[in-house]
């Protein structure tokens, strides 16, 4: 009889080496292979978008080379394929966010139009004169304006929950203002000025706990983190492609069943239709009831394959990766001289916000392009957040899975030359 000589069991470490193997996945993204500048490529602004894939483009060209042809419609092969992937990604994502049923999955641009989508069916539904909706003060401009042009046509209030000096929400402020005129809590999961992480189960619990319906701008965290839509109890979760490794102008909005029903349609024509003669439309039923028109399927398909991509990886593989280089840069750029970091919530995701002092940040900006750095500054569409700390902008760092420790050493790098050149 032969004996099997047992392998010791690896440590965690080992396995999430293992499983994480951040120059593997590189190789995954053509476009992180150039040299800016004369320099490799860093490219830290994922808050922005996100590098797609070979499996998001090469799902993309397949479309188009095999399948193209118009869905739900045709009884011919092609149409067929096209409505089988189509309708497969709808189904990547219900599992991808845990919604109960793919009908819940609306398809629509991104966050920005998902949130208009709410505005102006459940918030025209709803929200009437003397009522209120609630956000944050850190909210994103597309999770303010569309709020602020309802209660203008409305005669509503928008009302805004303060944030303290290091970025995190004031719970307690935020329930006083769940009032009885409340219609609708609008919060973002993930800061994407800020870094910070809301916690969302918290607020669901409160809102509920008076009736209000609570939306999730879920654009920075669906790419982060584990989003488990019937976890946290929220009715409307928000998400972008462009931003979770995908293609641009697709993304989808969550909604509960319930209020999906009784929300009216968002836009007419065709597909979201059951029957239509000159006195009636009947409308169809969810999800199409809210996709009018023929949609962005080829990117549908390939925000599918990114979902996929995500998966295979492990979404809480990349959330540990992610929180160690952000932890790691956190510890770097916070020791420079000059730094300081705007946004220092104890539970923070993703992004790095900072300012020198003396040194304007589109300088900085500029600078470190120059070293074939990518960062954003600017207000991140999320002007309120500047207002807030008294700042006209910051720089920003945003991190992705395929981020590594050398990219931010060559970013603090690249911090020390703007300071010697202008500092
Ligand atoms: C927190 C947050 N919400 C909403 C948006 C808007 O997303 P999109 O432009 O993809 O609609 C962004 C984009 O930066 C964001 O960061």
């Amino acid at each position: 009889m032969s004996t099997v000589a047992k392998t010791p069991r690896p440590t965690d470490a080992v396995v999430s080496a293992r499983v994480f193997d951040v120059e593997k996945i590189r190789r995954d993204f053509p476009i992180l292979q150039q040299t800016v500048h004369g320099k490799p490529l860093v490219y830290l602004d994922n808050a922005a978008t996100t590098q797609k894939p070979l499996a998001v483009m090469e799902a993309v060209e397949n479309y188009y080379r095999r399948d193209n042809s118009n869905i739900h419609r045709g009884v011919h092969t092609l149409s067929e394929r096209a409505t089988e992937h189509y309708e497969m990604a709808r189904t990547s994502i219900q599992r991808f966010l845990n919604a109960a049923d793919s009908k819940e999955i609306i398809f629509v641009r991104g966050t920005t139009e998902a949130i208009n989508l709410v505005a102006q069916t459940y918030g025209r539904q709803n929200v009437g004169s003397g009522d209120e909706v609630l956000i944050t003060a850190m909210e994103h401009h597309s999770n303010i304006v569309p709020w602020q042009m309802l209660c203008e046509e409305k005669g509503a209030k928008l009302r805004v929950a303060p944030i303290n000096d290091q970025g995190e929400l004031l719970l307690g402020d935020f329930e006083k203002l769940l009032g009885p005129k409340t219609k609708l809590a609008a919060v973002s999961h993930l800061s994407n000025a800020l870094g910070t992480i809301n916690p969302v189960r918290e607020i669901v619990r409160m809102a509920h706990a008076k009736n209000i319906p609570v939306l999730v701008d879920g654009a920075q965290a669906a790419p982060r983190m584990k989003v488990d839509v019937q976890e946290l109890g929220c009715d409307f979760y928000a998400i972008s492609g462009h931003k979770m490794y995908g293609p641009t102008g697709i993304g989808a909005l969550y909604g509960k069943t319930k209020l999906l029903e009784a929300m009216p349609p968002y836009q007419g024509g065709g597909d979201m239709i059951a029957s239509v003669t000159f006195e009636k439309t009947v409308y169809n039923r969810l999800p199409y009831k809210f996709e009018a028109g023929t949609p962005n399927i080829a990117d549908t398909i390939g925000l599918g394959a990114a979902i996929e991509y995500l998966q295979q990886l492990g979404v809480e593989e990349i959330e540990r990766h992610e929180h160690d280089v952000l932890a790691y840069a956190t510890r770097q750029v916070g020791a420079i001289r000059g730094i300081t970091i705007v946004g220092t919530a104890k539970e923070k995701a993703g992004v790095l916000s900072f300012t020198i002092d003396g040194i304007h940040p589109h300088d900085i900006g500029t600078i470190l392009d120059s070293e074939g750095i990518a960062v954003r500054t600017g207000h991140h569409c999320a002007q309120p957040v500047m207002q807030r700390f008294g700042i006209p902008a910051t720089a920003r760092a945003s991190f992705g899975l395929y981020n590594s420790r050398e990219e931010v050493d060559a970013l603090v790098a690249g911090i020390h030359k703007v300071i010697e050149v202008l500092g």
